[in-house]
């Protein structure tokens, strides 16, 4: 039988880092092995007392004292209440769920494209290349609407650092590139051709985004997007979140472009996408 009782989670800090958006840090009381075993692109169901629960990706992965973070947008309901909790505040916690990004595949150059707070997912993989635990040379580009919605600050000051690193604003200030990260593709493939992509963000940023690749001839199995639906048990039991004959808790967040293609293709409903939803 599946256990859907949350587990106690203590929220530990939480900083502005971005327009509506915040960085968490948080601890589980008593961290399991499966938490230990979190690969990034991962997320779990975080539980505000009398407001419900919802899915967050994994931002820095549980460590063995049960520490980990989010980074959470505000949209609603619940996530107002979250920015509202002192620190102390007991939290309840479901997960590891979902499908991570693929890490050990024979990719030697690997191209992130994120746009907003869709940098959140990928960080946890950006992390493990700079540090040099993944054997693949990153390249990285990161969209956002100004400067005031760029999420993310300290980790990508760590990032510039020591990785090709571009940042666009759609309304750029003098000192930063103008556009999407689809005007500055070129710029990477020339530097680093890509023999892998990983994505995310908008939906139809991801969907731009893996065509631009493919003009570009990276093939559909190589390109990857992950996806944001509605959620309510996370364990492929209510299907809330199919998409064609799928459940994105279950067998995605992440999904391969070409599987994507094929489940759109398959006549089978799709739930829709969480930032093409109707306010
Ligand atoms: C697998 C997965 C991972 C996620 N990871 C993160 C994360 O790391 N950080 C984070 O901030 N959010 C993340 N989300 C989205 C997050 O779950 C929602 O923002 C949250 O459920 C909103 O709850 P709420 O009660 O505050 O807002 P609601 O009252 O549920 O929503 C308020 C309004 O915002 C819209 N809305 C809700 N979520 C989104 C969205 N993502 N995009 C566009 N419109 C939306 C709703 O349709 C509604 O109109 C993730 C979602 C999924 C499915
Ligand atoms: S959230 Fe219930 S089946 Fe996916």
């Amino acid at each position: 039988m599946i256990d859907s009782t949350p587990r106690t989670l203590r929220l530990l800090e939480h900083y502005a880092d971005g327009e509506e958006a915040r960085h968490f840090s948080l601890r589980l009381d008593k961290p399991l092995a499966s938490d230990m075993a979190v690969i990034p692109g991962q997320f779990f169901m975080l539980t505000v007392p009398g407001f419900g629960e919802a899915p967050f990706t994994y931002l820095s992965l549980p460590d063995q004292q049960g520490r980990f973070s989010a980074l959470v947008r505000r949209m609603g309901t619940l996530t107002q209440a979250l920015f509202e909790q002192p620190v102390g505040a007991v939290l309840g916690y479901r997960g590891p769920f979902g499908k991570g990004w693929p890490l050990f595949f024979c990719a030697r150059r690997v191209l992130i494209v994120a746009g907003g707070c869709g940098l959140a997912p990928l960080a946890g993989v950006i992390d493990e290349a700079s540090c040099n635990r993944l054997p693949v040379r990153l390249s990285i580009i990161y969209g956002a609407r100004n400067s005031a919605t760029q999420v993310l600050g300290r980790e990508r000051k760590r990032w510039r650092q020591t990785l090709p690193f571009i940042e666009t604003c759609d309304e750029a200030m003098p000192d930063q590139r103008q556009g999407s990260p689809l005007d500055h593709l070129d710029e990477l493939f020339a530097a680093q051709p890509p023999d892998a992509v990983l994505c995310c963000g908008p939906e139809s940023l991801m969907l731009a985004t893996a065509e631009a690749c493919l003009q570009r001839g990276i093939a559909a199995d190589k390109i990857w997007l992950s996806l944001e639906r509605r959620m309510h048990c996370a364990d492929g039991l209510c299907g809330h979140c199919y998409l064609g004959t799928s459940y994105v808790c279950k067998d995605g967040p992440t999904y391969r472009y070409d599987r994507y293609l094929q489940l759109q293709a398959s006549g089978y409903p799709t739930s829709v996408a969480l930032d093409q939803q109707p306010c």
